[in-house]
C-alpha cells in the first residue's frame, strides 16, 4: 500500500515536467473586442479583416507558442464591452485586450486594463482622453484633435474665414468641434454656429436646414466611420454643395470603406486624417493589396490600418517580453516606430498615445475610383489634446 502510495508520488513528480512544457506550449491569448454587428459593424469588419491579415502573413511564434486572437462582439454597447473584457482577462487569461469601436467602449473598458494591469490597445476610439483614462491603454487609432487642427489651418492658409461645424454629440466630436474652432479663430476665422447630430440614428436634415441658413463659406463635419455616405446623400439632396458651401472635415467623413460609393458629391472635398488607401508608398501598396486580395475586393479604411498596426505593436511587444503580458509588454509597446501602411508612425513612450504625419486631402476620381489624394501634411504630429 505504502509502496503503490511513493510510486504514484514519483510518477506525479515525473509528470509535473511533462505537465509545465504543455502549459508552455499554450497559446497566448489576445482579446479582440469589436463591434461586429449593430451600427458600428463596419469598424468591427474593416479591424477583423486587417488584425487576421496580420496574423496570416507573420503566423507568430513567441517563446514556443502560438499567438491566438480571440474575437468578441460588443455590438458597440459599452456595458458589454465591459463584461467582454472582464471575461477575457479572468477566464481567456489573455495578454492583451484590443479593438474597441467607439469612445464609450474604451471608457468603460480602461478600469479593468488598470485593475488587472492588462495593456489595452485602441485601435479605432479617437477621443483624446482615452490614453488618460488609464496607465495601460496604448493607442494606434489617431486623435480627433490631431485631424480637426490640421484641417482648420489648412482653412486658414486657403481664405475661409465663415464656418458652421457639424460634429457627433459625443467624445470625438466634442474633441473635434473644441479643437476645429480653438485653431481657427487663433487664426483668424469665426465658427458662427456649432450644431450636433446624435451618435445613435442620426437625422441631418434639420442640422442642414440650420447651415442652409447660415450661409458660411464652409461646412466642417465630424462623424464617426460609417455615417459618411449618408451625410453626402442628404448634403447633395438638399443642394448645399450647389450652394457653395464648401465641405471640410476630419478623414472620417471620407471614409474609404464607403467613399467610391458616394458619388459625385463627395468630389473636391478636403479632410485631414492619417490614412488613405491611395497614400503611395511600397508598404501601403502591398497592404492594400493583399487586404483586397483577402477580403472579396474591399477596400482598407483608416480603421483597419489602426487594427493592423495595433496587432504588430502587441505581437513586437510580446517578442520583446518573450510572451508575458502586464507591465513587461506594456513596457515593450512604448516607443515602437515602424513604416506603418499611413506612413512612419511612433508610440509616444510618455504619453503611450499615436505620433503620425496627418494628412491633408482632396476627393478626386483616379482610375474611375474616388480616392483621398494626399497634398500636403503635417509630419510627426502629436496629440494637440495633451501638449499643454
Ligand atoms: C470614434 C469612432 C469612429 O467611428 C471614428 O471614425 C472616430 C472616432 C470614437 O468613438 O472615438
Amino acid at each position: 500500500m505504502q509502496k503503490r502510495q511513493l510510486l504514484r508520488a514519483l510518477a506525479a513528480a515525473l509528470a509535473l515536467p511533462a505537465l509545465g512544457s504543455v502549459h508552455a506550449a499554450d497559446p497566448i491569448k489576445i482579446g479582440l473586442i469589436l463591434p461586429m454587428t449593430g451600427q458600428q459593424a463596419s469598424t468591427g469588419r474593416q479591424i477583423d479583416a486587417a488584425v487576421k491579415l496580420y496574423m496570416a502573413q507573420n503566423n507568430p511564434v513567441i517563446a514556443g507558442r502560438k499567438v491566438e486572437v480571440i474575437v468578441k462582439d460588443d455590438a458597440s454597447t459599452p456595458d458589454q464591452t465591459r463584461r467582454l473584457a472582464q471575461e477575457l482577462v479572468v477566464n481567456d487569461k489573455v495578454v492583451a485586450l484590443a479593438g474597441f469601436g467607439i469612445t464609450p467602449s474604451a471608457m468603460a473598458t480602461a478600469p479593468i486594463a488598470t485593475q488587472s494591469k492588462t495593456p489595452m490597445v485602441v485601435m479605432a476610439a479617437a477621443t483624446s482622453a482615452i490614453t488618460e483614462a488609464s496607465p495601460f491603454v496604448v493607442r494606434t487609432s489617431f486623435t480627433l484633435p490631431q485631424a480637426a487642427v490640421a484641417i482648420a489651418e489648412w482653412a486658414n492658409k486657403n481664405g475661409i474665414k465663415k464656418v458652421v461645424s457639424l460634429v457627433s454629440d459625443y467624445g470625438p466630436g466634442i474633441d473635434a468641434e473644441k479643437y476645429f474652432a480653438d485653431r481657427i479663430t487663433l487664426n483668424g476665422g469665426q465658427v458662427v454656429d456649432k450644431l450636433r447630430t446624435p451618435l445613435r440614428a442620426p437625422d441631418f436634415a434639420p442640422v442642414l436646414q440650420k447651415v442652409r441658413d447660415a450661409s458660411p463659406q464652409a461646412l466642417f463635419v465630424f462623424l464617426p466611420s460609417g455615417q459618411g455616405a449618408a451625410f453626402m446623400k442628404q448634403f447633395a439632396e438638399r443642394g448645399l454643395d450647389k450652394a457653395g458651401i464648401k465641405l471640410i472635415g476630419t478623414g472620417d467623413i471620407t471614409d474609404d470603406d464607403q467613399l467610391n460609393d458616394m458619388g459625385d458629391v463627395a468630389l473636391g472635398v478636403v479632410t485631414a486624417h492619417h490614412y488613405a488607401a491611395a497614400h503611395k508608398s511600397p508598404v501601403n501598396q502591398k497592404f492594400v493589396e493583399a487586404f483586397k486580395k483577402a477580403n472579396n475586393g474591399m477596400r482598407p479604411n483608416f480603421m483597419a490600418v489602426g487594427g493592423y498596426d495595433g496587432i504588430r505593436v502587441i505581437v513586437e511587444g510580446l517578442k520583446a517580453s518573450k510572451g508575458e503580458g502586464g507591465e513587461k509588454l506594456l513596457a515593450a509597446m512604448k516607443g515602437q516606430i515602424f513604416e506603418s501602411p499611413r506612413g512612419q508612425m511612433l508610440i509616444d513612450g510618455q504619453t503611450r498615445d499615436v505620433v503620425h504625419d496627418m494628412y491633408v486631402r482632396k476627393v478626386e476620381r483616379v482610375g474611375g475610383e474616388l480616392q483621398n489624394v494626399e497634398f500636403d501634411a503635417i509630419k510627426a504630429m502629436k496629440d494637440p489634446g495633451k501638449s499643454k
